[in-house]
């Protein structure tokens, strides 16, 4: 008995072990809208072309509706002895049309059908996670906006550094997100272009409208060489890279939010419904949502290994290899839109429908944000800018406060409890003045410049997010 699939030339059938190895139709059936769109662009421009029959066409149109009936209904048979969602397809709408199903294939082979597949696909989830993106930046600026005047201590080294508005740290993830999603649309870019009429590799022998096709299809124009059209995969790199570097982004905002939720931060609380609780010790809630995201991350950071590799080795033009694509692909755009979904509600809360407000959002502590930023002389740096301003330099006004430092230490009190006569006698210049520059506030609004930390400018940083994000 000959291979089902095949043709006269294949004197056995394949053994099962090698169909369950290169079968992938369990998971690139979900191509399957995509595979249906590509296919009926395709028999259109045939027609248009002369290629195929006006019948015929008005036949595939009528099976394809039917398979997409079916699959909706979740009544399609898949068979694994027809390898992928292709075939699957295919050979399903010859069985309901009959010699148009047959007629369909004609100048097209499953390089560039699969090529066009997984970009057609790829494109529609780039729209959602550019979404996606956007309505997480909106949930960072509406909480920056309700923090201007929060204040923490900001870390170099994860030593205390500077007094920050906790608006401009959350801001700070706001522009990393804004730069993953210019990124996103830079990739849907390159991934919006037609491979069909590549062919197999070498372009095809009928007259087709390839133009038409792309444009029926909504992309920006067609490959311009067959040979790469079938085996470029680089928009699934791309984007894969874009998409690590999107989850680097929250697993580092993961990081943050695990530490300030540990009970010696104690700056943040998120829902209950983000974290779980202990088998055995009864007193537990743990960030479980922010540890697996920053978790996820090397999983994704895989997957982008994972396909890079894969294409290193591989001379022109398809490659069997090129069907492993699909499964680090899709597992990159479920865990990447999951995280963005969750992330979006842990931070920004649930709408409630009966008040029209969002409630269930990251919850502030900001007294022990700002005790926190009492600790460990946050605003030394304002104390040697005071000093320059009075006319030292600052090799010296650094110096200068070193010594005042140590001598606080030994108080065991912040800068700003030393008394006036104990910081004059470390420079005769300084005034009572001082102790506004020495205070939280004082040292936020002095950082007033472009990007600074300032109030006001972090004011005037959520304005301009709230236009860029309409
Ligand atoms: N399932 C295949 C893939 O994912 C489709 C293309 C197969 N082409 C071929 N010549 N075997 O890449």
């Amino acid at each position: 008995k000959k291979s089902e699939a095949w043709s006269a030339l294949f004197s056995e059938p394949m053994s099962e072990l090698v169909k369950r190895y290169t079968a992938s139709v369990f998971f690139d059936k979900r191509l399957w809208l995509a595979d249906i769109t590509g296919s009926l662009a395709h028999a259109e421009m045939l027609a248009a072309q002369g290629i195929i029959g006006a019948k015929d066409l008005a036949d595939i149109q009528r099976g394809m509706a039917q398979i997409r009936s079916e699959i909706e209904a979740g009544t399609f048979e898949w068979k694994l002895d027809l390898e992928d969602v292709h075939l699957n397809i295919e050979a399903r709408l010859t069985q309901l049309v009959g010699d148009a199903g047959k007629r369909l294939h004609t100048g097209r082979s499953r390089n560039d059908q699969v090529a066009t597949d997984v970009r057609l696909w790829l494109r529609d989830e780039i729209d959602l996670i550019s979404d996606l993106l956007k309505e997480l930046q909106v949930a960072l600026v509406d909480v920056a906006e309700q923090n201007v005047d929060v204040i923490l201590p900001g870390f170099t080294h994860l030593q205390v550094a500077q007094p920050v508005s906790f608006a401009h740290h959350l801001l700070a993830y706001v522009e990393m997100f804004s730069r993953d999603a210019e990124r996103m649309a830079d990739v849907r870019r390159r991934t919006n272009r037609l491979p069909l009429g590549s062919a197999a590799l070498a372009g095809t022998t009928y007259p087709l409208d390839r133009e038409r096709v792309a444009r029926t299809l909504g992309m920006e124009g067609v490959c311009q060489n067959s040979l790469d059209g079938v085996s470029d995969r680089d928009f699934a790199i791309e984007f894969t890279a874009a998409a690590s570097l999107c989850m680097v982004h929250i697993s580092r905002f993961s990081e943050e939010l695990i530490l300030w939720m540990s009970q010696n931060f104690g700056f943040v609380k998120i829902a209950d419904r983000f974290t779980t609780g202990s088998s055995i010790m009864p007193q537990k809630k743990n960030p479980d949502v922010p540890e697996l995201a920053r978790g996820k991350t090397g999983r994704v950071v895989g997957h982008l290994m994972g396909l890079i590799t894969l294409m290193k080795g591989q001379p022109l033009a398809y490659n069997k290899d090129n069907q492993e694509d699909k499964e680090p692909l899709f597992d990159t755009v479920d865990t990447l839109k999951d995280t963005l979904r969750i992330f979006c509600e842990m931070v920004g809360g649930q709408l409630n429908p009966a008040t029209g407000a969002k409630e269930g959002g990251i919850t502030v502590n900001a007294p022990a944000m700002e005790a926190a930023a009492n600790k460990g002389y946050a605003t030394a740096t304002d104390l040697a800018d005071y000093l320059v301003k009075k006319g030292l330099p600052f090799r010296d006004a650094h110096e200068t406060v070193a010594h005042a430092v140590k001598a606080a230490t030994s108080h065991n009190c912040d800068l700003s409890e030393l008394p006036l006569a104990v910081l004059q006698g470390f420079n005769a210049s300084i005034e009572k003045d001082v102790y506004e520059c020495l205070s939280l506030r004082g040292s936020l609004n002095a950082r007033n410049t472009l990007g600074g930390t300032a109030p006001a400018q972090v004011k005037s940083q959520i304005a301009r997010h709230r236009a860029r994000l309409g």
